[in-house]
């Protein structure tokens, strides 16, 4: 996602933690982020350049037109590193942050880095096309335009989806997207919203990675080519998908951190 997808989940997801959660997040949050998560949802996107290890840590390549994924498999870099994915990423981020408040965990680890790339990843995961195809890096290497503009498949669902939907419906106004989609969380999505925070573990990559590869195929690679014209329709019939995933990405993020400070 790009900023705007990352602030909205770290923005719904800090209205979801329970008070042990939201104190941990307070003290382990830079001081320059005034206790919003939102405000540093996006730092692993600006660290990916100084912290280069970082960049495969966004997104899972799978088997072209494939449409599953499968941990073992599909979890490594261009290197073939097992474990280096958004799936691995997660899990390691997850681990370090449930030694929070044990014995001799402040010299082992960031954990202020931690919570930032564990906010910005489970976010990333949501994303349909970071769980994407290998040979189109994501659909990195799709080109498109979007009503007139060129763009990439790809960035098309970081930002375009978001930023039209913006304009259209919520006059630009990102907080009001924020609050409609709170609104539908807690009202016409609620039963569902118990269901997506289901896991038997402390984090559930997994889960959302199978959800996101399937999304990718049906939603967001379907009927687009090379040179493609995304408009109304396609704008249209894709929006709530993009909310959906919106919506899971933060009430699964709050889930994770509530489970890790108990
Ligand atoms: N680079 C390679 N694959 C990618 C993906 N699925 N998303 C973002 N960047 C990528
Ligand atoms: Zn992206
Ligand atoms: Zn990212």
């Amino acid at each position: 996602w790009g900023i705007d997808g990352h602030l909205i989940i770290c923005r719904l997801a800090q209205l979801r933690l329970s008070e042990t959660a939201a104190e941990a997040v307070s003290q382990l949050l830079p001081a320059y982020a005034n206790n919003d998560l939102g405000s540093v949802c996006s730092w692993a996107d600006r660290v990916k350049f100084r912290y280069h290890w970082s960049s495969p840590l966004h997104y899972i390549d799978t088997p072209d037109n494939v449409c599953t994924y499968e941990y073992n498999r599909d979890c490594k870099d261009e290197d073939g590193i097992q474990d280096r994915c958004v799936a691995g990423a997660i899990n390691n981020y997850t681990t370090q942050l449930l030694s929070y408040g044990k014995a001799n965990s402040a010299s082992q680890y960031n954990l202020t880095e931690a919570l930032l790339f564990l906010s910005h990843f489970i976010g990333d995961i949501h994303q349909p096309l970071h769980v994407g195809f290998t040979s189109d890096r994501g659909a990195n290497t799709i080109d498109v335009r979007w009503y007139r503009r060129k763009e990439v498949l790809h960035h098309v669902w970081d930002n375009n989806i978001i930023e039209t939907a913006e304009q259209r419906f919520y006059d630009s106004n990102v907080d009001e997207l924020i609050d409609a989609l709170q609104k539908n969380i807690t009202t016409v999505w609620s039963k569902q919203a118990k269901a997506w925070e289901a896991c038997s573990k402390t984090a559930c990559p997994d889960v959302y990675a199978s959800e996101g590869i399937k999304a990718a195929c049906d939603w967001a690679y379907k009927g687009v080519k090379e040179g493609s014209v995304l408009q109304d329709n396609y704008f249209l019939s894709r929006r709530p998908v993009v909310n959906l995933r919106l919506a899971q990405g933060g009430v699964r993020l709050a889930a994770t951190l509530n489970r890790i400070f108990r």
